[in-house]
């Protein structure tokens, strides 16, 4: 018999929620410390009216409530890559499939990002970014995995240092799943392992 369409929902649903191992931060310590953030931004650049810059589409979540809760006059663009493959020489370069529509030069940009890990694709973009002559450019991460770093960029906004384990939600995805959860969570091993990802 073939399933109902409300089994298969439940079906689906339970499936993700097998993946999910311990949750890391809840929704509430997360936009706490997002509101730590946008003040010392506030104060950090009142009067520079900064350009905000995010990578799509994992920032979208933390970008938004930056935006939300930054009390001094800022502007928003993002970007978009797609990545090469991560095994070969290439790691860390994308391919930028949707530039900025703003010019920089001359803005005090803040890169902003959901997690570095390794830190190669930031430094990569920031590259790029440096090169057209904007005023300044710092770094705002709401996550970060230290263990990992793989370059010297310096982060001048960090929301939370994370142990070396994949995480999930909070704008964060695992094959494009888990991305809407409101809180951070651990992806079981086994999960990751049944489905080597190919992006990671
Ligand atoms: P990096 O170049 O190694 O710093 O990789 C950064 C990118 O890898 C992020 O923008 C994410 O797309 C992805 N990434 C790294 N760690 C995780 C994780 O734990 N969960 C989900 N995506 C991750």
């Amino acid at each position: 018999m073939e399933p109902t369409p409300t089994a298969t929902v439940e079906e689906a649903q339970a499936e993700l929620r097998r993946g999910l191992g311990r949750t890391l931060l809840t929704e509430e310590e997360i936009r706490t410390r997002i509101s730590e953030l946008a003040a010392e931004i506030s104060r950090d650049y009142a009067g520079l009216n900064p350009l905000l810059v995010g990578v799509l589409k994992g920032v979208v979540f933390f970008m938004s409530d930056l935006l939300r809760t930054i009390t001094i006059p800022v502007s928003v663009d993002f970007m978009a890559i797609s990545r090469y493959d991560p095994s070969r020489k290439t790691r860390g370069a994308v391919r930028l499939i949707k530039d900025l529509d703003e010019t920089i030069e001359g803005r005090h940009l803040i890169f902003v990002e959901d997690i570095v890990d390794t830190g190669l694709t930031l430094n990569y973009l920031v590259r790029i970014l440096r090169a057209r002559g904007p005023a300044s450019i710092e770094v705002c991460t709401l996550f970060s995995k230290p263990e990992h770093r793989l370059t010297t960029l310096p982060i001048r906004y960090t929301g939370f240092e994370l142990p070396d384990r994949f995480v999930v939600g909070f704008g964060l995805d695992y094959r494009e799943a888990y991305r809407h959860l409101p809180y951070l969570a651990e992806l079981r091993p086994e999960a990751l392992q049944l489905n080597a990802p190919d992006r990671l």
